[in-house]
């Protein structure tokens, strides 16, 4: 694993958005796994220019979200799925609809949904290039601290940090979903390649965490150290001061 310092979050993103566009023009039926959040934002607009600029078809592309939030539909304006369609697949609008994966966290079986989403990765998958953010508490995808590292697709209840990160989205913190559908820790380490991104100074600490070489269960995102292929880039506030 290796941490880079890019500078800031502008090179950062491009960067990323580069090795996206380089994967999916390399390999037409290429498996991206994508994030959302806050982090994620830049690289999407980057490589939505990149597709426009090239006119890449993308028709061949499948996509697989980590996440979604439980009780949201595709359509809520908070859903992940909205945000994946309102930053990317609305934004370039030649994505095939059948191979766009995200977690559906309004089913009413969610048990059937994680195995089916699962099923869903070992059948279609391994991705290619799975991007991640990291959580100020060093999740990845929804895994919590303590999550265990064997877990595959399920349902998770969210933190208080997590909960309150994310309730800058959302008119009040109640509003916030307090669970998600999430990938394992295990589904995520299926990647053939990993690209971890981090930016600010809040995301620091997580950073320093994972720098230290060591897994520890407490700090999910360490998991990544079972990997042999993760990279890591952040800006200048999210680089280890150590
Ligand atoms: C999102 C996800 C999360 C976020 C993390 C950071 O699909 O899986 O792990 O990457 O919570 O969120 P931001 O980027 O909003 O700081």
């Amino acid at each position: 694993m290796k941490i880079t310092n890019l500078g800031s979050r502008d090179y950062a993103s491009f960067y990323v958005a580069c090795e996206l566009f380089k994967q999916m023009s390399q390999q037409s039926h290429s498996k991206l796994g994508l994030a959302t959040g806050g982090t994620m934002v830049d690289v999407y607009a980057f490589l939505v220019d990149l597709l426009k600029k090239n006119q890449l078809d993308v028709s061949g592309i499948e996509t697989f979200n980590l996440d979604e939030y439980v009780g949201l539909s595709a359509s809520h304006e908070q859903s992940y799925h909205r945000y994946m369609n309102d930053i990317l697949f609305e934004r370039y609008p030649y994505f095939t609809q059948s191979l766009i994966h995200v977690p559906n966290g309004d089913a009413d079986d969610l048990a059937a949904e994680t195995k089916r989403y699962e099923d869903l990765i070992n059948q279609q998958g391994p991705v290619d290039i799975q991007i991640l953010g990291i959580g100020e508490n060093g999740h990845i995808g929804f895994n919590e601290p303590g999550t265990d590292m064997n877990s595959t697709t399920q349902v998770v209840n969210l933190t208080e940090s997590t909960i309150n990160a994310n309730s800058r989205y959302f008119d009040n913190e109640d509003e916030v979903p307090k669970q998600a559908v999430s990938m394992g820790l295990a589904s995520i380490l299926k990647a053939k390649r990993i690209i971890l991104l981090a930016f600010g100074e809040k995301k620091r600490a997580a950073i320093e965490q994972l720098a230290k070489n060591e897994v520890d269960k407490q700090v999910p995102a360490t998991i990544l150290h079972a990997h042999p292929d993760v990279e890591i880039y952040v800006d200048d506030e999210a680089a280890p001061r150590f």
